[in-house]
């Protein structure tokens, strides 16, 4: 049967098979080397494949890491390339402009931060400064680095009050961070320092930018949002406060107390900072991708861009409903061994997965539109008011990835919530640092995977209070209301608050 096979076909290809056939040799010889070729064929077309795989994103990736891992049997985990570490490097490394959304160029501006002497004691200065500043919206650092950022890039947005020590520390943990040098980093202050901007002039590793919450209690200690002599004191009773005529009588919140200016700061601050990070910043018009929101007091790991960004791709793959990834976990315990490239999905719970929060457009465009629901929910909370945005207004609640080995750590536990406790921030960095470094060799995974699902039953929120104030739900709402800008505007010319709160 095989050699009639044979006979058939060199006659049909007597030309192609021509040499062959003067060789006059036997059939069974033919069909061996025949087969040899064919086998030959087989292997050059495999390598063929294998040189020329593309990832799905069609990122370069680097083939002898991706050979190494093929030969190891490794296939469970060369399926997962899209958040393979190699790939991200390589990209980074490629010299190449597509995809480029901010664009400055390295030499455009030599500026450096300007020293201006303000008297901290003149507040018609600082508010002066402060608009300026948010007017100008400067960049340090662009002689330095430049500015690219693509949809895969990281900006990074830290809310700043007034605890320089822990500032600095989280400036050094910064400063340590794989690829940190392509991120854009901004400050987001409600008090204007010397201390904290020599801080921050000190940041010569990234490009830099520095934005100020303008109505703050530093500039408005005698009057709304600071505590106005006529405001109503938190504990009087709702009648006594209707006969005293003090201020906020009508509005005490739900347990009947009245504000406390410095527990209400934090939230208006929060909302106001978004805003301004995505929709008012020129720099960030064409930006698409990812803001990682940092606490002044926070400390970061090296490879946190990095994670975040291997986060990235397993989400478009793995958790397209994932419209938040977290970097950093409070877990007692953390086993870097086991968990270093492990990702957990879980529906929005504040109290775990508010610290590292990292988004992009599509979920501040949602919050954006719940903004109604976030300034009226009675709660002081900007964490605690996102979980009840999340189980009540956010379509389909807001669900995040989250890092199983935290890659944040919150050093001030001893902040606004902690009193009694001692702070001693150099102890707490010598803890952290000594995790990070008997963790070392467990740091930057080569692989990310999802390994599990939170299945604890979340409701809404209770409100805490603290939140019951007129005059605070109005001002959150001029952050994001249609005309916000010409309003801040006029207020910042002004001055007068009422133009905000009114
Ligand atoms: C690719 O990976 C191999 C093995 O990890 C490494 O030695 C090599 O330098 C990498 N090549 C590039 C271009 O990154
Ligand atoms: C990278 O691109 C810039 C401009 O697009 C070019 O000037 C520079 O020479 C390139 N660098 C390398 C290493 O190719
Ligand atoms: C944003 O995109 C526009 C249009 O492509 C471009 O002209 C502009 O320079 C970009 N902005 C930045 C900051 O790169
Ligand atoms: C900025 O400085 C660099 C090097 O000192 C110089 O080459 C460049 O022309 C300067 N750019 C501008 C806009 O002045
Ligand atoms: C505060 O600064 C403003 C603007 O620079 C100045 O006009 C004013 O005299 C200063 N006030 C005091 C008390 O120094």
């Amino acid at each position: 049967m095989q050699s009639f096979t044979y006979k058939k076909k060199k006659r049909a290809n007597q030309s192609l098979l021509g040499t062959l056939g003067e060789m006059k040799v036997h059939p069974t010889r033919l069909i061996r080397t025949l087969f040899m070729v064919i086998l030959v064929l087989f292997v050059f077309l495999n390598m063929h494949v294998l040189m020329h795989f593309e990832p799905r994103n069609g990122d370069e990736i680097n083939i002898s890491l991706l050979r190494k891992l093929r030969h190891q049997g490794n296939w469970g985990d060369t399926a997962h390339v899209q958040t393979h570490l190699s790939e991200l490097s390589d990209a980074k490394n490629a010299n190449d402009s597509s995809g480029l959304e901010v664009f400055i160029p390295i030499n455009q501006y030599n500026k450096t931060f300007l020293h201006r002497d303000i008297e901290e004691s003149n507040l018609t200065q600082i508010h002066l400064e402060i608009e300026r500043a948010n007017r100008e919206q400067f960049i340090h650092n662009l002689n330095k680095f430049g500015l690219k950022l693509k949809a895969d890039s990281l900006v990074i947005v830290v809310q700043v009050h007034d605890r320089s020590q822990y500032l600095q520390i989280l400036i050094d943990s910064l400063r340590k961070v794989n690829q940190i040098k392509d991120s854009l980093l901004i400050f987001s202050h409600d008090v204007y320092s010397d201390e904290l901007n020599k801080i921050i002039h000190s940041v010569d590793f990234c490009p830099v930018m520095q934005i100020y919450f303008p109505i703050t209690l530093q500039l408005h200690p005698k009057e709304f949002p600071g505590q106005d002599p006529n405001d109503c004191p938190r504990d009087v009773k709702k009648e006594e406060a209707l006969k005293k005529k003090c201020n906020n009588a009508a509005f005490p919140d739900k347990y009947g107390h009245y504000r406390e200016p410095k527990y209400c700061q934090t939230k208006h601050h929060w909302l106001w900072k978004l805003d301004r990070v995505f929709d008012k910043l020129e720099v960030m018009k064409n930006y698409t991708g990812h803001v990682l929101l940092l606490e002044e007091d926070y400390y970061v790991a090296p490879d946190i861009i990095t994670v975040i960004q291997m986060m990235n791709n397993l989400k478009k793959r793995d958790c397209k409903e994932c419209r938040m990834l977290t970097a950093g976990n409070y877990d007692k315990t953390q086993s870097f061994v086991v968990n270093s490239g492990k990702v957990e999905l879980a529906t929005f719970i504040s109290s775990r997965h508010n610290m590292g929060m990292t988004f992009a457009r599509d979920l501040w465009n949602e919050i954006k539109k719940c903004a109604r629901e976030f300034c009226d929910f009675d709660d002081y909370n900007w964490d605690w008011t996102l979980q009840h945005l999340s189980m009540k207004c956010i379509s389909n609640k807001v669900q995040v990835m989250k890092m199983k080995a935290t890659r944040v750590f919150h050093m001030g536990d001893c902040g606004v919530h902690h009193k009694g406790k001692k702070c001693e921030p150099l102890v707490k960095q010598k803890q952290i640092e000594k995790i990070l470094q008997d963790n070392q060799q467990h740091l930057n995974p080569n692989v990310m995977k999802v390994a599990g699902t939170s299945k604890i039953k979340i409701r809404d929120p209770k409100p805490n209070g603290g939140w019951g104030d007129i005059r605070d739900k109005r001002l959150c709402h001029s952050f994001v209301s249609a005309e916000d800008e010409r309003k801040m505007q006029r207020f910042m010319k002004s001055n007068d608050i009422s133009i905000l709160t009114g």
